[in-house]
């Protein structure tokens, strides 16, 4: 068995993008900027948008936090978004999810400058990846497109099988994985709450990609021999013997079928550490379009 180590790997890049920055300001060119809009009190957003605004630090991005109530209006929230994505100091941005329930999450996705939009949530980055055009790639999935590249899994031909469907991760995942491409080529199923025999349908799986927000879902029974197994849950579970009081688990029971596997992703250390680097390579790319 081989541990997909996501940490190391986003470590890497990370490295490798503060070297890009240092070329680019060499040259007299402003680094790359990436702006973050959070509204309401959520807790793992707080510490997601922490995350993802001390990376930029780290890799000497410029970065600007946009914090507010949970009483913000979809029109407020709506103009703010119309001023960023005018603002010329800014190459892409964010608005972390999920959002207040008065306000809806497709307008505001909408809204976002497609050029912009570091997270690949446009419908027109949604379309162009579909379409195997060039486009900004959802963070997660496209985190997981690198630690498949990075540790030269083939998956040509594989049986890819998608466990949820959230816009998040699941539906471009099962998309990513489908098309004509490296990484990709799978045959691929989504299996969502709906499905009727997703047990049988996972042992089926050449490569089993968790994405469903439950912890253990995906148990040993469920996983062939040999399988590569991702796993992209993050789920608290009370935990009275640990300092916080709690610990992460992934949506995989990875004590008990790590050993099955030919591959297989850690929770915490995996996949969501490959999350944020994939959003930092999204605002470089996004600012060499707008102005290199
Ligand atoms: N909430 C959970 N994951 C994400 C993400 O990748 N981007 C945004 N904007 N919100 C999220």
């Amino acid at each position: 068995m081989i541990l997909l180590d996501g940490k190391a790997l986003s470590n890497l890049v990370k490295d490798e993008l503060k070297i890009e920055v240092e070329k680019l300001k060499s040259k007299g060119i402003r680094p790359p900027h990436l702006a973050a809009i959070l509204v309401g009190e959520d807790r793992a957003s707080q510490s997601y948008v922490r995350g993802k605004m001390k990376s930029c630090e780290r890799i000497g991005f410029g970065s600007s936090l946009f914090k507010y109530d949970e009483a913000l209006t979809e029109k407020e929230l709506l103009k703010k978004i119309e001023e960023l994505n005018k603002d010329e100091e800014i190459d892409g941005f964010i608005v972390q999810l999920p959002l207040p329930s008065h306000i809806k999450e497709n307008k505001v996705i909408e809204a976002v400058s497609p050029e912009k939009d570091v997270d690949g949530f446009h419908p027109i980055n949604i379309g162009r990846m579909a379409k195997n055009m060039d486009a900004l790639l959802p963070a997660t999935p496209n985190g997981i497109l690198e630690i498949i590249k990075h540790y030269k899994i083939e998956t040509s031909g594989k049986h890819c099988v998608v466990v949820g469907r959230s816009n998040i991760v699941g539906m471009p995942m099962s998309i990513l994985m489908g098309r004509k491409n490296y990484p990709g080529d799978c045959t691929v199923t989504l299996v969502h709450s709906r499905t009727r025999n997703i047990k049988e349908i996972c042992q089926t799986a050449d490569i089993l990609i968790a994405a469903i927000g439950k912890a253990y879902f995906v148990t040993e029974d469920m996983v062939k021999e040999e399988a590569i197994v991702i796993d992209v849950g993050i789920n608290a579970l009370d935990d009275p013997s640990s300092e916080k009081g709690y610990k992460l688990v992934g949506d995989v029971d990875f004590d008990k079928l790590a050993s099955k596997c030919s591959y297989i992703t850690p929770v915490p250390g995996g996949v969501g550490a490959m999350t944020i680097a994939s959003l930092l390579q999204n605002t470089m790319t996004a600012a060499k379009k707008r102005r290199m």
